[in-house]
Parts: C-alpha cells; sequence; structure tokens
C-alpha cells in the first residue's frame, strides 16, 4: 500500500468536497469495460488523472494493472484510501494514490496509458488546459497512449435539471441527488450544482449537502486546436464507450491520442 503526496501547489476545488463518500453511489460505469480493454491492448503502467474515488484505479489494478491516480480533491481522496485500506495485498501494491493539481504536476517517470476519465473539464482556462496537456505529454512515454474524454460544447443546453433515483443504503438511509447546470455560451464555462439528501428509514431529512462546481465548456474546436498545440495526433476518435465511431450527434467524443513527432 503506497499513499504519497505530490509536489504540486494544489488548488481548492470545491465541488467535490465533502460529498466523496456519495460520489460512487451516482457513477455511470458503463466506462469501466472500455478502458480495461485499452489498458489490456496498451499495458501498465497506467496513470489515472483526476482519479476521484478511484472507481477506474481499481477496476484497472484488479485486472492487473500498475496504477497511479493523482487527485487532489481531499473528499475524494478520502473515498480511494479507504478502498487501498480494504483491498487484498496484491491489488494494494498496485496502486498509488498522489495528492495533486493536473495542471501542475511531476511524477517523474512516464506511462504507457494516461487517462483522464470525465474530467479534464475541470481544467478551466486555456492556460490551465494547455498546463494540463504539458504535463499529460511529459509523463508519456513514447509510444503511449493519452485518452482524453469530454462531452462537446456544442451538445450542451444552457440550462437543465435533474433528479436521480434514491439509491438505499445497508444502514437503512437512502440517498438523492438532484442537479441544476447552467451553461454560459459567452464565457464557455458551465457550473453544475448537486444536492445530496439523505433520509432515515422514516424518511425523514437527516443530512443535505449542496456543492457548486465549474466545468469548461470544450467545443471541438478548441479541443482540436489545443491537442494539436500540445503535440498531440488523434489516432482514433469515437462517440461513446460501447466504441461507437465518433459523429457530429454523438454525445460524447473520445480522443486517443499519441505524441507527435516533433514538438
Ligand atoms: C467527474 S469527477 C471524475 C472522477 C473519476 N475520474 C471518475 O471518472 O470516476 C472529476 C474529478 O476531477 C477532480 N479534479 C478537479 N480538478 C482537479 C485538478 N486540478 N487536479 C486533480 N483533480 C482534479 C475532482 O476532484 C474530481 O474527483
Amino acid at each position: 500500500m503506497k499513499e504519497e503526496k505530490g509536489d504540486q501547489n494544489g488548488k481548492a476545488r470545491s465541488g467535490y468536497e465533502g460529498v466523496g463518500r456519495f460520489y460512487d453511489l451516482f457513477a455511470d460505469n458503463s466506462d469501466i469495460p472500455f478502458f480495461l480493454k485499452y489498458a489490456k491492448k496498451i499495458g501498465s503502467p497506467i496513470l489515472d488523472i483526476a482519479a476521484g474515488t478511484g472507481r477506474i484505479t481499481f477496476a484497472l489494478a484488479i485486472d492487473g494493472h500498475e496504477v497511479v491516480a493523482l487527485e487532489s480533491s481531499q473528499s475524494m481522496l478520502e473515498v480511494a484510501k479507504q478502498k487501498l485500506k480494504h483491498a487484498s495485498p496484491v491489488i494494494a501494491n498496485k496502486v498509488t494514490l498522489v495528492e495533486g493539481d493536473m495542471t501542475n504536476f511531476n511524477l517523474e517517470r512516464k506511462f504507457e496509458l494516461v487517462l483522464i476519465p470525465n474530467s479534464f473539464v475541470h481544467a478551466i482556462t486555456t492556460e490551465e488546459q494547455l498546463s494540463t496537456l504539458q504535463c499529460i505529454r511529459n509523463h508519456l512515454t513514447d509510444s503511449g497512449v493519452f485518452i482524453l474524454d469530454f462531452y462537446p460544447g456544442e451538445m450542451q443546453y444552457e440550462h437543465a435539471e435533474f433528479k436521480e433515483n434514491p439509491v438505499s443504503l445497508d444502514d437503512g438511509t437512502t440517498v438523492e441527488r438532484h442537479g441544476e447546470i447552467r451553461s454560459n455560451m459567452q464565457n464557455q464555462i458551465m457550473t453544475v450544482k448537486l444536492q445530496y439528501i439523505v433520509r432515515d428509514s422514516e424518511q425523514n431529512i437527516i443530512e443535505e449537502v449542496e456543492v457548486v462546481s465549474s466545468a469548461a465548456l470544450l467545443y471541438n474546436k478548441d479541443v482540436d486546436h489545443l491537442i494539436s498545440f500540445s503535440g498531440f495526433v488523434v489516432v482514433d476518435e469515437l462517440g461513446g464507450f460501447d466504441g461507437q465511431s465518433y459523429s457530429l450527434e454523438s454525445g460524447r467524443r473520445i480522443l486517443i491520442l499519441k505524441k507527435s513527432k516533433e514538438k
């Protein structure tokens, strides 16, 4: 079992603080088989950036891969640490948790595969996006693969509200999640408000937590420029984790990238 502290100046990100314990309850795990497939094809070591609770990290480790998980939120890392604590020694030895900021990190090693599942949007400014991509490039072997997934800004609503089905926990409580998304098409920033409501077995509210996070609205052309400027070339482009080809109607864009020869 290993835990490290990165040498980066992590910035406080409020959007996930205090709610790490709820994250996996509402996670859509349909991306996991996709990442396992690529890991099998490309190999280890793997760098999982903005790894959150280690949702994907541990699935990869269970499949036999060595994974370093970089994450800045204490609340998310706390859940990952609990998973590490309860993992078998074989799995625990494959996972390294690093507290750090994806926009500025140096782990002094390179990886065959780098992932940033559902998280590049948290690099908000162009400067943060470029520095994140530069750090990733520095950590990729010359033959390595970087998988960048995002929801194209073109497909986002200006305003949406949603309510998810309550999840029942072993202690008899239930957790509900309500959300509101507002997209500002001018500054290309999306604000996501999430409210978690915990009820006891008699349906009384025993806890309510609200968090707000910001995410970049990433338009396709912006991402094309960012990756080309950062020294990556696209080797494949998909429209979903089930492997379908990307089209302009795809709600998701998944880029399989390699280092370009010159940069
Ligand atoms: C939507 S969650 C995805 C978590 C995980 N990748 C997954 O798919 O389950 C986004 C994660 O990005 C993390 N994050 C946001 N900004 C970050 C930064 N600058 N450096 C590292 N992690 C960051 C958040 O704390 C959160 O855990």
